[in-house]
């Protein structure tokens, strides 16, 4: 009984980050590991865990994941998701359900984008070889990571990457997270399109203004929010545990 208690009472703080900067909250967009509003290909067999989504465009604009339509037609499945494929056709209520996600991940976008008072400006568009703490770091440029980031924080911190232009990961680079930090905690705000280049490791919730392409063999633990076209090629995506996951680990260590 205390335990469900203390669920409840951390559930009430779950939108507000202890470092200080608040978590962007993604709302339903949050219930897809990919969300798009034009289209999920893959070229060869990627391996998706969470449900995945696009609208307003229809379900022929996924493409590459032989999908097999449910009896109830509201979602179809594939054997390269672990999870529920939803399409703007589909059966009602997946229809209504899309496009109040894909207005939360719009909203986030904006919430993550207008983050005034950055920690750091002036580091450069090349986040090779860094460690980050937890913060806002802007830049008014595409940003590249050519060789491994570290982003090192608590599980409570926030990191929130604003940038203007495009995030491109070189070949076989890693973002590595150290100290207790978390996937979910970090956002990517992209104005431009997000590349992940071929072997990359990824970590974190992509807010994309346009496209997002994953080359073979890519790797995020993450979310895909992408508000054009999404391409994978071999690619694994995981979505993170959800916070109500994470507020009952921490739960389980408090009650330890
Ligand atoms: C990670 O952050 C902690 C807390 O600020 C700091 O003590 C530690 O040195 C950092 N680790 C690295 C590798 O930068």
């Amino acid at each position: 009984m205390t335990k469900f208690v203390l669920i409840a009472a951390l559930g009430a703080i779950a939108s507000v980050s202890a470092a200080g900067l608040e978590a962007v909250n993604l709302r339903t967009a949050g219930n897809y590991a990919i969300l798009s509003k034009a289209g999920i290909s893959t070229g060869a067999t990627s391996a998706i865990t969470g449900d995945i989504g696009v609208s307003p465009i229809a379900a022929t604009a996924i493409t590459g994941f032989s999908l097999t339509a449910d009896s109830t037609n509201v979602f179809a499945t594939s054997t390269q998701v672990t999870g529920k494929v939803y399409a703007d056709d589909y059966h009602p209520p997946t229809k209504s359900e899309l496009t109040v996600a894909i207005g939360d991940m719009q909203t986030a976008y904006k919430d993550a984008a207008g983050r005034p008072d950055p920690i750091d400006l002036k580091i450069s568009g090349d986040l090779g070889g860094q460690t980050l703490g937890p913060g806002l770091y802007a830049f008014f440029s595409s940003v590249k990571i050519p060789t491994g980031l570290t982003i090192n924080g608590s599980a409570t911190d926030t990191w929130i990457f604003q940038m203007s232009g495009d995030l491109t990961m070189a070949a076989n680079t890693k973002v590595t997270l150290i100290g207790g930090a978390l996937a979910s905690n970090i956002v990517w705000q992209v104005g431009g399109y997000v590349e992940v280049g071929t072997g990359a490791h990824m970590e974190g919730i992509l807010l994309v203004k346009t496209a997002a392409k994953f080359l073979t063999g890519s790797i995020l633990n993450g979310r895909i929010l992408a508000q054009t076209a999404v391409t994978l090629q071999s690619s694994t995506v995981t979505q993170p545990a959800t916070d109500s996951g994470r507020l009952l680990a921490q739960t389980a260590d408090i009650l330890v």
